[in-house]
């Protein structure tokens, strides 16, 4: 890459790939995927992949083989293949930090070689990852002499939803210190999940990449003056994970207790490092390094899978199909897992923070869809809140159902419910109802778009497959619209005026601050 060019410049507006998606997508986009299952069947196996015991069914899509070789040659027109490889070579291509992204050698191996600026960066991460994993096992053996029962994640983002949703997700295999979060400035947060623990045996963990989070440091504020004034000890209880040494110190966090990582791992990519350590508090050293090893066996299929069958790659076109052909702008995300409930808003940080922008990598506005409004909830519970609309509202949303054949709990017969739910709701929304025109309100349309994720099992190697799957579908996505997906200066405004704001609130604002009518409005209510 050339200084001051931005890096791999791509415009699907000038792509003939793209031209040619828009004029198939004339044709296909009133496509009836019943029909096209009646006069070929085999579609199920054209459009359904296997990887590293995940399959995926994408074959109620809307879209076909013809769709899928003509979005293969837009990933070829963007040089996703090149991108990737970039990607894995270091290059920065955080443009806008000027900083390489390399998370995967979070989850790497000393053979992955993942340099950053020429230089190997393995030795360090595994260093790390021993120095944590050993901190680990000794947490465990306080855990077992009860000296610690409880942990306590103080962070937000990044330094929050990744975590929080491993830790529930492998609930099943948690073996160490109960694990809590705290991440949100609202009080109620904090003093709710301090009012059940004991100040003398709870560890605080606090993350923040940078430490310098509002949220974050007001709440490790309060739960370090928790355990000061509960008789606890800040030496042995307080720990921090961030880049900022310098703030971790600060603080008043000893070294020994500091896990620190580097800026080449965005916040919302980070959790297979320092970052995922209540994870790692909770299910033990051996399954979190289970769920690096799943995370790294998807970079492994990444990197060395052809385009036209590798599946993040197939993922990212589909939902560039989806969004930008057929116009479908949001994507809805359905764990039919109780413990996987997390697993819609650890999504919704990692896909739409990194790929909702409008400004290309060169710096020109975009004039195509980017990142899709992602949301959820788990099954059933949601089917009986909002898939009323995904039947017979008049939008259509596309559904990711994600199944697990495996039980998590002893309740083998509900399983079975639950697994009957989903693959029913996958058919209704494809199959439709047709009734006699009197009953209108119970016709179904159907033909609505799922694709179905199963796993043998949620345990921490498919986790780790399920996650890292999601950031390089991200990353592809970002890829082909021409967005740099890993900065975020989108939340840096909002965060400027709470900022400004805060000393209005606090009643000591000398100075006249200019606000619209509406906001002073609000204020004055606030203040009186
Ligand atoms: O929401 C903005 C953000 O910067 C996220 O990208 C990040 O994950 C989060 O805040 C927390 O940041 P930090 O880890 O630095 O406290």
């Amino acid at each position: 890459m050339n200084e001051g060019q931005p890096w791999r410049p791509f415009r699907l507006s000038d792509s003939k790939a793209q031209k040619k998606l828009e004029s198939l997508a004339l044709k296909k986009k009133d496509m009836d995927v019943r029909r096209a299952f009646e006069h070929d069947a085999s579609r199920v196996s054209s459009l359904s992949w296997e990887m590293e015991g995940l399959y995926v069914d994408a074959s109620k899509q809307r879209w076909d083989s013809e769709v899928l070789e003509c979005l293969v040659s837009l990933a070829e027109e963007a040089d996703v293949a090149g991108a990737i490889s970039d990607l894995f070579g270091g290059v920065k291509l955080n443009v806008t930090e000027n900083r390489s992204v390399l998370h995967m050698a979070l989850r790497g191996e000393l053979e992955d070689g993942y340099k950053s600026e020429g230089k190997d960066v393995m030795r360090e991460v595994l260093s790390v990852r021993q120095r944590m994993l050993a901190f680990v096992d000794r947490v465990h053996q306080m855990h077992s002499r009860e000296e610690i029962t409880d942990v306590i994640n103080i962070g937000i983002g990044g330094s929050d939803l990744g975590p929080a949703m491993a830790v529930k997700a492998l609930r099943r295999f948690a073996c160490g210190p109960r694990c809590h979060f705290v991440s949100n400035v609202d009080g109620a947060h904090v003093a709710s999940v301090l009012q059940n623990l004991n100040p003398q045996t709870t560890m605080i963990v606090v993350v923040s990449k940078t430490f310098t989070t509002q949220e974050t440091m007001v709440n490790a504020r309060v739960a370090k003056a928790w355990l000061e004034f509960g008789g606890g000890v800040v030496s042995k209880q307080l720990v921090a994970v961030s880049t900022n040494i310098e703030g971790t110190r600060d603080f008043g966090i000893p070294d020994g207790h500091t896990f620190g990582f580097e800026n080449w791992v965005g916040g919302r990519y980070s959790m297979w490092g320092p970052v995922g350590l209540s994870v790692a508090l909770a299910v033990g050293s051996s399954n979190f390094l289970q769920f690096l090893a799943g995370g790294r066996a998807v970079d492994l299929h990444v990197k060395d899978t052809p385009l036209n069958v590798n599946v993040p790659v197939l993922l990212a076109l589909l939902g560039h199909w989806n969004q930008n052909a057929l116009g479908f702008r949001s994507h809805a995300v359905l764990p039919y897992a109780e413990d996987l409930s997390r697993l819609p808003a650890y999504l919704q940080q990692a896909d739409m923070e990194s790929n909702g922008k409008s400004i290309g990598r060169d710096g020109v506005p975009v004039s195509w869809n980017t990142g899709a409004l992602v949301w959820g909830q788990p099954g059933t519970n949601s089917q009986h809140a909002f898939f009323q609309l995904l039947h017979q509202g008049t939008e259509i949303h596309p559904v990711d159902f994600v199944a697990f054949k495996t039980p998590t709990s002893e309740h083998r017969e509900m399983h079975r419910m639950l697994l009957a739910n989903a693959l029913a709701q996958a058919e209704a929304l494809m199959q439709g109802r047709d009734v006699p025109e009197h009953e209108r309100h119970r016709f179904f349309p159907g033909n609505r778009p799922s694709t179905f994720f199963l796993f043998d099992d949620l345990a921490p190697r498919s986790l780790g497959v399920l996650v890292a799957l999601h950031e390089h579908r991200i990353f592809v996505q970002g890829v082909l619209w021409g967005i740099a997906s890993f900065d975020q200066w989108g939340v840096e405004l909002g965060k400027a005026m709470a900022n400004a704001l805060l000393p209005e609130l606090q009643g000591r604002s000398d100075g006249h601050v200019d606000h619209d009518a509406s906001t002073s409005a609000l204020l004055k209510r606030m203040l009186s």
